[in-house]
């Protein structure tokens, strides 16, 4: 596969996501269509799917077949549309513009987007639950995504989030905050497509997280960069917030480029894990794209 490649590769793998996600949340019972509504709201808006791609690519790259990696794909991007609708909640981050669109919250009201979110984390693992493959790979697959959505993981560093926006942390403890919160989803992501390939071999998974872990925490510093310097038309989303919010970012430790430069540190160390894998260039230039984003 050509190094370009992993554009055609993330397009084809947002259309399969996006099938199923519309399948998995379409609603038979009339009393509950407001709900799946607003489930259907956010999780069909058209974001970026770049966890269900890893998900599907590094079951390719391993050899996996499509199938159980594409349930896999659909519970990770329905935990994470769920973190998303959470997060721009008024106790939260309190934001209107979410994937282009007016938030959750605005659009359904606060309680119904509570329960538009905690149905969709519950949906995700009775989607894996049922995912076609056997049942150990399943209990893997919930360990997995458990592990990384829960209070070792991204909710763990959204109470870090919340608590730093008084407690103003060290760059220290902001690195660990962004790996919970965002990088443990992506690090998942990574490891789910492993799992969907039948890999149990330590030494690949260990390469393969260690690709995850510099990428989650190369995209949450751009993240950071582009809530100052984005174009919120571009990113779908309110820009400016993190500062009103008297949030501790990377940029309150350094400057855009200084920012710039460790996030592409962070993405060579990423790349530098998968040399011996062949097939892997699409992943390095998925590596490298994440880092000049501009949505
Ligand atoms: C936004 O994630 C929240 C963070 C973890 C920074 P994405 O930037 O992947 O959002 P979508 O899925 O494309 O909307
Ligand atoms: C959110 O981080 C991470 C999760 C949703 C878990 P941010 O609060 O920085 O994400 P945006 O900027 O609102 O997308
Ligand atoms: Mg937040
Ligand atoms: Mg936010
Ligand atoms: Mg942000």
């Amino acid at each position: 596969m050509m190094a370009g490649d992993w554009k055609s590769a993330a397009n084809a793998a947002a259309i399969a996501v996006e099938e199923r996600l519309a399948v998995l949340l379409s609603d038979q019972d009339s009393a509950l269509s407001m709900l799946f509504e607003g489930m259907r709201y956010s999780a069909l808006a058209g974001g970026k799917r770049i966890r269900p791609f890893l998900v599907l690519a590094f079951s390719a790259l391993l050899g996996g077949k499509k199938e159980a990696a594409l349930s896999f794909a659909a519970a990770v991007e329905m935990v994470h549309t769920y973190s998303l609708i959470h997060d721009d909640l008024p106790c939260m981050d309190n934001d209107d513009y979410r994937r282009g669109r007016l938030t959750n919250h605005k659009v359904y009201g606060e309680a119904e987007a509570v329960l538009a979110g905690d149905a969709l984390l519950t949906m995700a693992f009775e989607t894996i639950a049922h995912a076609e493959t056997d049942a150990s790979c399943r209990v893997r697959a919930v360990q997995c995504l458990a592990a990384a959505a829960g209070a070792r993981g991204m909710v763990g560093g959204q109470m870090m989030d919340i608590r730093a926006e008084k407690e103003k942390p060290s760059l220290e403890v902001l690195c660990h905050l962004q790996e919970l919160k965002t990088g443990a989803l992506i690090c998942a992501a990574v490891e789910l497509g492993c799992l969907a390939a039948g890999v149990t071999n330590e030494e690949v998974l260990n390469a393969c997280r260690t690709y995850a872990s510099g990428i989650g925490r190369a995209f949450q510093i751009v993240d950071d960069v582009l809530d100052v310097y984005g174009d919120q038309e571009l990113l779908g989303k309110s820009i400016g917030q993190d500062a009103r919010d008297g949030k501790v970012t990377f940029l309150t430790y350094m400057t855009k480029e200084e920012a710039l430069t460790e996030a592409a540190a962070l993405t060579a160390t990423a790349k530098k894990a998968l040399s011996g894998f062949e097939g892997a260039e699409m992943l390095c230039s998925f590596a490298d794209a994440l880092l000049s984003r501009e949505k």
